[in-house]
């Protein structure tokens, strides 16, 4: 495994991979890394040639009073794991590297983010996006890997590629839990044992949500209610952020759902924010019955 720290031998490594004919797989973290991030790896091996991991701590993606500081950072630990897992590559620059000219220039998205995350975190999606630009060019994969956990990335990624003629596919892969049904994440670490047992409300909330959209409801203030109430009754540790019933990946609201949805919720513990959701097909054929949408947004 090559672990690389400048963007000039990056280009000069993808530069050979791409001229002997290889595939490339990305899958773009901030490190810490977790299941849900070695399950992105495995699918990167299975579909391309070559597996290229970044590990970078985006600082334009954090707001003034987040937790860009001590967002948690362990590189051994992470090349440990990228290399047990078969990734090819490690890209992990610093700062400088990657904003030559500081904060000079920041892509700016309009569409798809002033909701769930995006509305409380302004900016911050323009922080991933100015990143993911900078890596897409240097990386220049054929294919890009993100967790459905984070779904608002996702339609966001989506909305990149498109906006910017990537010739990537982008691979949108499940979410990874735990036994419980908490969303893995790295800032799990930071819960308390309270905090930790009550984050499985979330997931058994959303699914409360479903299971009245199974039932026939259709109606987005009725299935938000049933989710809001679900968490108010049952939280007594975390603060909810929202919960939100939206079409995915356009994320626009509506009366009724439609075709593919998301139904979304972010709680706020002490030292972490937590965030959840389900996107799942409104399918006629299924009867009523959702099936959890884990397929490609986008085939090209
Ligand atoms: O999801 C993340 O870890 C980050 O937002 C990403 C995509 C690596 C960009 O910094």
């Amino acid at each position: 495994m090559q672990m690389i720290h400048s963007v000039k031998e990056m280009n000069k490594t993808i530069r050979q991979m791409k001229s002997s004919g290889k595939t490339i797989g990305f899958v773009p973290t901030m490190g810490f890394l977790h299941e849900g991030h070695q399950s992105l790896i495995s699918q990167a091996k299975e579909m391309c040639d070559i597996v290229v991991l970044s590990i970078f701590v985006n600082p334009t993606q954090f707001g003034p009073n987040e937790d860009y500081l001590t967002y948690p950072r362990d590189i051994k630990r992470d090349k440990m794991i990228a290399e047990e897992e078969g990734v090819d590559i490690i890209f992990n620059p610093d700062a400088d590297e990657m904003y030559p000219l500081g904060e000079s220039m920041l892509v700016k998205v309009n569409d798809r983010v002033d909701v769930l995350c995006g509305r409380s975190r302004p900016g911050h999606f323009d922080g991933v996006a100015t990143i993911l630009i900078k890596l897409f060019n240097i990386i220049m994969p054929d294919k890009v890997f993100f967790g459905l956990k984070d779904a608002q990335q996702v339609a966001v990624v989506d909305s990149i590629i498109k906006n910017f003629h990537y010739p990537i596919q982008l691979i949108p892969c499940e979410t990874k839990r735990e036994e419980d049904g908490l969303a893995k994440s790295s800032r799990n670490v930071r819960l308390s044992a309270d905090e930790r047992q009550e984050a499985a409300l979330l997931n058994k909330g959303l699914q409360e949500g479903l299971l009245l959209i199974n039932k026939g409801e259709r109606s987005v203030s009725r299935i938000k209610k049933c989710v809001t109430l679900f968490l108010e009754t049952h939280l007594r540790l975390g603060k909810i952020d929202y919960v939100e019933v939206l079409s995915y990946p356009e994320l626009q609201s509506a009366t009724s759902i439609t075709e593919r949805f998301i139904i979304a919720c972010a709680v706020q513990y002490k030292e972490a924010r937590l965030i959840d959701n389900i996107v799942a097909d409104l399918d006629p054929d299924l009867k009523g019955e959702q099936k959890q949408y884990v397929a490609h947004i986008d085939e090209k």
